[in-house]
């Protein structure tokens, strides 16, 4: 199967990965893609406008993709799911419709009260709310204010914060944008994402991680894209992936069908395992990064066949999925400056960069010379596995000790509190 991978971070380096990995891919292309993956896929790095659905589905028709696989969230919201089905190219990610679980919080929101899933209670402020109303809105919260941007924000839409004044000056910076802000209050208990394969009314769970979005250790620092997962949570309830399929991706899923724009691709459930279990803080509407880097890792079933299944509409007929033993720990390697303003050009070595079993690509280009340089923010997921935690720990970090990049930083707390989370 030719099979068409849109993105270009680390995310899409897991999935190009996995898709390799099985004999049912016969061929890989990204769009645009990166250097680093060309060992794997064909890269095509003038289809950069990968919310454009005419360019998209352009290329798809060009390599006669049988299946494309959308990485990101900013196509998928876009429409490009939409575009290619209509020329009848199988998809793996959901129409513009559904996509909205992501692209809209309030629309979310609006699905789980139809759906009767728990999550954290909110209200909306809109452009053009006075001062007043927006001091009324935050006195209804706190001491833990949640101020949401209501569409995609690149991993910059949110701020928790006991700063009654921080919590202000984002909600005014999102008005003036245009965008509506979303209130909540504030979910105790330690975070799970969980990913699941989503076809109609048919959710298959792969296994729960937890993400550490915190720019710095002991969760300190500007909110990022994410610093670091590891998977699977030894602390969850043994019951606690089929609770959360139960009472919260199968409602979702269903509520969807019944409106009339079913879900079908990659729905993610952001959520707070609380004292009552899972409540949702979050929704998005493709894989998450970095803990699909962690997660994939372990799959033992084929990857292309799991993700075809799903476009085609077969995934109640999908072979229950297999997972290798063990865990998975991804620390990411961020540029100096991020998540504010990270700084490109610094160049990165160490034998490990051009191992995809060690370490996954996130935001790197080659210089003139043939180096990897840091091009993103993220710029490395670097991998570890172990028989139990601290051994995958120990190996992500040893991994990281051989890499050198001028003004790298990362988390060196990646997994640190795993055992003892409840
Ligand atoms: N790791 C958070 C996200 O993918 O949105």
């Amino acid at each position: 199967m030719r099979i068409l991978v849109i993105g270009s971070g680390g995310r899409e380096h897991a999935l190009i990965k996995g898709l390799a990995a099985d004999p049912l891919t016969t061929e890989l292309h990204a769009a645009p893609g990166s250097p680093a993956f060309a060992e794997l896929a064909t890269n095509h790095p003038e289809y950069s406008q990968v919310d454009d659905p005419a360019r998209m589905v352009e290329l798809a028709e060009k390599i006669g993709a049988e299946l494309v696989v959308v990485g990101p969230e900013v196509p998928l919201v876009a429409g490009v799911g939409d575009a290619l089905r209509a020329a009848g190219v199988k998809v793996f990610g959901p129409n513009k419709a559904a996509a909205q679980i992501e692209g809209s919080k309030q629309f979310a929101k609006d699905v789980m009260a139809a759906a009767g899933v728990a999550t954290a209670r909110a209200e909306q402020i809109t452009p053009g709310a006075s001062g007043e109303d927006i001091d009324a809105a935050l006195a209804n919260f706190g001491p833990n204010y949640v101020v949401k941007d209501d569409g995609l924000a690149g991993g910059k839409g949110v701020v928790v914060t006991q700063d009654l004044t921080e919590a202000r000056a984002h909600v005014d910076a999102v008005l003036a944008a245009g965008n509506p802000v979303l209130l909540e209050s504030f979910l105790e208990g330690p975070e799970v994402s969980l990913f699941c394969l989503v076809d109609g009314e048919t959710v298959v769970p792969l296994l729960p991680a937890q993400d550490h979005k915190r720019a710095f250790d002991n969760d300190e620092g500007p909110n990022t894209g994410g610093m670091g997962a590891y998977t699977p949570l030894p602390w969850l309830p043994e019951d606690g992936v089929k609770r959360i399929v139960d009472e919260v991706c199968v409602p979702v899923a269903k509520e969807m069908v019944r409106r009339g724009t079913p879900y079908s691709g990659l729905l993610y459930a952001g959520l707070a395992w609380g004292a009552q279990g899972p409540s949702v803080v979050e929704f998005n509407c493709r894989f998450g990064d970095p803990e699909t880097q962690a997660v994939l890792s372990l799959l033992e079933s084929p990857l292309a066949q799991a993700l075809d299944a799903t476009a085609s509409g077969t995934l109640d007929q999908l072979p229950e999925l297999q997972w290798k033993d063990g865990y998975a720990v991804i620390v990411v390697l961020a540029a100096e400056g991020y998540p504010a303003s990270p700084v490109k050009g610094a160049v990165i070595s160490g034998d490990a960069i051009t191992d995809p079993e060690k370490v996954l690509h996130a935001g790197t280009a080659q210089n003139d010379a043939g180096e990897f340089v840091a091009a993103g923010g993220r710029v490395l997921s670097v991998l570890g596995h172990g028989a139990d935690l601290d051994a995958a720990r120990a190996g992500a970090y040893a991994v990281l000790d051989g890499i050198d990049m001028e003004g790298g930083f990362y988390r060196t707390d990646i997994g640190a509190k795993g055992h003892d989370q409840l």
